[in-house]
């Protein structure tokens, strides 16, 4: 089968690397990929939101599935072009309809949808530029620390957290009346603050019958100990050793069963993965986002733990046969270290020889921001490699990791030295 995974990270490089250990997968085409995805598939130069380039690349190549790593394909409709399109409506798309990735598309949306269906969620109200003032008395009522949650893609920085009333209404105003945050902050989400651990859960479904995949933590600061910006994410560690059995259960009974039923209920068509980001509140379990994909990164440390055939999985996705199928997971521990530009995640500089990577052995270095230049490859992004290894335990695999970035140099390279420690 030919196949087109969409998208240029860390993420991707962890689904292709994976994907062509599977028998089912004659050529893998990633668009746009990376230096990582290079040597292993067929990179093509095409961006994964041009629908038409995209159509006519599937047509001419003969694809039988497209694989969707990214959120902005699917929240611009990628299934729904396929499913809407004579030439493309036999090919599988995994990721979900377009009114699916409006839970992560719409903070609004999400929150409406977890009501509806009786999940745990903070409890919340949205506005507009014409509700502000009425925004700024819900703020009155709430208890500091205060959330404003833009309700459109953000790039992952749409959430405020703020300590200060006045503060957090001046924030509030300046979301909706000044724009902020563009189109995304033309509506607000305020939601109540949950104080507990968070962790992620990450489902496989074909709209009707799902699979749990195992449990990650990941890292979002730059700094050690959780401090500075938000980042994309800067390591992480599978599985997440304080998630016991009986918290699983819980959000399973509580959360992803009632998502995925909540899909059938709402004529939901969604074919792909759910990420569900949790606080664990006194050992409950409470929703406070949807993504409608895979982490990352922690797709660096979920897939290379999965002994299933990928392939196989995201078939029985899109023949909604996903029942019929055993999840095999690797018992070792996974840990990812992301070795960052310097600067990121602000100002950075781009197009720095990296090496060292023929000097890595026992641990998988996935490619996030990198790609070549003539024989060598050079840094391409903020986030740049993310170094993963096995371990009996975590501690064991992270060694390793730290181990094999010391072969690792780019100019300006700057990782943190901390993952996993909280879990010790
Ligand atoms: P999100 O983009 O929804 O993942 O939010 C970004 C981060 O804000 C999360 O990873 C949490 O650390 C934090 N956060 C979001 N919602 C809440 C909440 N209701 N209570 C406490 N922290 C939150
Ligand atoms: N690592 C967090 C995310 O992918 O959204």
């Amino acid at each position: 089968m030919n196949i087109l995974l969409l998208g240029s990270g860390g993420r991707e490089h962890a689904f292709a690397w994976k994907m062509i250990q599977s028998p089912l997968c004659d050529t893998l085409f990633v668009a746009p990929g990376n230096a990582g995805t290079a040597p292993i598939a067929t990179n093509v130069n095409m961006s994964p939101t041009d629908f038409d380039a995209i159509k006519i690349f599937v047509i001419e190549e003969k694809v039988e599935m497209v694989v969707v790593g990214p959120e902005d394909p699917l929240v611009k409709g990628i299934y729904d072009f396929f499913l809407n399109d004579d030439k493309l409506s036999h090919i599988p798309v995994i990721g979900p309809s377009k009114i699916g990735a409006q839970l992560e598309g719409s903070k609004e949306f999400a929150k409406e949808f977890l009501v509806k269906h009786n999940i745990p969620t903070a409890g919340y109200d949205s506005f507009t530029a014409e509700t502000v003032e009425k925004g700024c008395d819900f703020l009155e009522t709430l208890k500091p620390p205060y959330v404003l949650k833009a309700d459109g893609l953000a790039a992952g920085k749409g959430v405020l957290i703020i300590h200060d009333l006045a503060e957090a209404k001046e924030e509030l105003r300046n979301m909706l009346v000044n724009k902020k945050f563009g189109a995304a902050s033309s509506k607000v989400v305020i939601e109540e603050f949950l104080d507990g651990i968070e962790l992620s859960c990450f489902v496989l479904t074909d709209g009707k019958n799902y699979k749990i995949l195992p449990t990650a933590k990941d890292y979002k600061r730059i700094g050690e100990g959780d401090t500075g910006l938000n980042t994309g994410g800067m390591g992480a560690v599978s599985p997440v050793p304080y998630v016991d059995a009986v918290l699983m259960e819980k959000i399973e009974t509580r959360i992803v069963k009632p998502t995925i039923d909540g899909f059938q209920k709402d004529g939901i068509p969604y074919k792909g993965f759910v990420f569900i980001g949790l606080i664990n509140v006194n050992n409950e379990p409470i929703v406070i986002e949807y993504n409608v994909r895979m982490g990352d990164p922690e797709t660096e440390v979920v897939i290379p733990r999965l002994k299933t055939d990928l392939v196989e999985l995201f078939l029985a996705v899109a023949n909604e046969k996903l029942d019929e199928i055993t999840l095999e997971i690797d018992q070792r521990s996974a840990t990812t270290v992301m070795l960052v530009s310097g600067g990121y995640p602000e100002e950075f500089e781009k197009g720095k020889v990296i090496s060292g990577l023929e000097n890595i052995s026992d641990s998988i270095v996935f490619h996030a921001g990198t790609k070549l230049n003539g024989n060598e490859v050079v840094t391409n992004g903020g986030r740049v490699l993310a170094v993963t290894s096995y371990g009996d335990d975590f501690q064991e695999a992270i060694k390793k990791s730290y181990q094999n970035i010391e072969k690792l140099h780019f100019d300006k390279m700057n990782f943190r030295k901390d993952i996993g420690n909280d879990l010790l």
